[in-house]
């Protein structure tokens, strides 16, 4: 074998290598996305990878390592909006506003009260998660509705109550696909 001719074949093998694990770091974000996606109309395949992909680790995770990306993206979520309401909470708007954000504040804070969601996770305590994620759920529809049938009950939260929806419905996929469940 001449030299160069074994140099640019090292290159090529070099080249499938690389060109492989960016592949593979892809498809476990996008198979994931589109399993849960095909098993639930409600979640949004676009968010999913997005929001899944926005982490640099998401690249190197199995679908254990994607659950526990997806429960830090939950609570962020979460987090960020409570601040964000309490934040509202201090301005001077319409009493029936200030109320309708009130009851969002409280139903998002018993849902997320005393709960360590992370080490349940990592201690396979499933069914804790699962439990955690439900009431999550529950709590973004009783603030987005207001306990009406209708959605977007309070404008300025319909966005983040529509993200944390999503973020709640992919880890709770996530979980219940490791649980065997799903
Ligand atoms: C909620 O999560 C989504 C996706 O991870 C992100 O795009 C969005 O900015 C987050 N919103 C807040 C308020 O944290």
């Amino acid at each position: 074998m001449d030299r160069a001719f074994s140099i640019s074949s090292l290159y090529l093998i070099l080249f499938l290598v690389i060109f492989h694990r960016v592949q593979s770091v892809n498809d476990i974000v996008e198979d994931t996305c589109k399993k849960i996606a095909a098993k639930d109309q409600q979640v949004n395949f676009d968010f999913c990878v997005k929001s899944l992909g926005s982490d640099p680790e998401s690249y190197k995770a199995d679908l254990e390592g994607l659950g526990l990306i997806g429960i830090k993206l939950l609570q962020a979520n979460l987090t960020n909006t409570m601040e964000y309401i309490k934040q509202l909470l201090k301005q001077k708007l319409e009493p029936s506003l200030l109320k309708a954000l009130s009851l969002c504040l409280d139903t998002y804070t018993s849902s997320t009260y005393g709960t360590d969601m992370i080490s349940a996770y990592k201690a396979k305590i499933y069914y804790e998660v699962i439990n955690w994620g439900s009431a999550v759920a529950t709590s973004e529809d009783t603030c987005d509705t207001q306990v009406s049938r209708k959605r977007g009950m309070v404008p300025p939260l319909t966005k983040r109550n529509a993200d944390i929806l999503q973020s709640c419905l992919i880890a709770l996929w996530i979980v219940e696909i490791l649980d065997g469940i799903a």
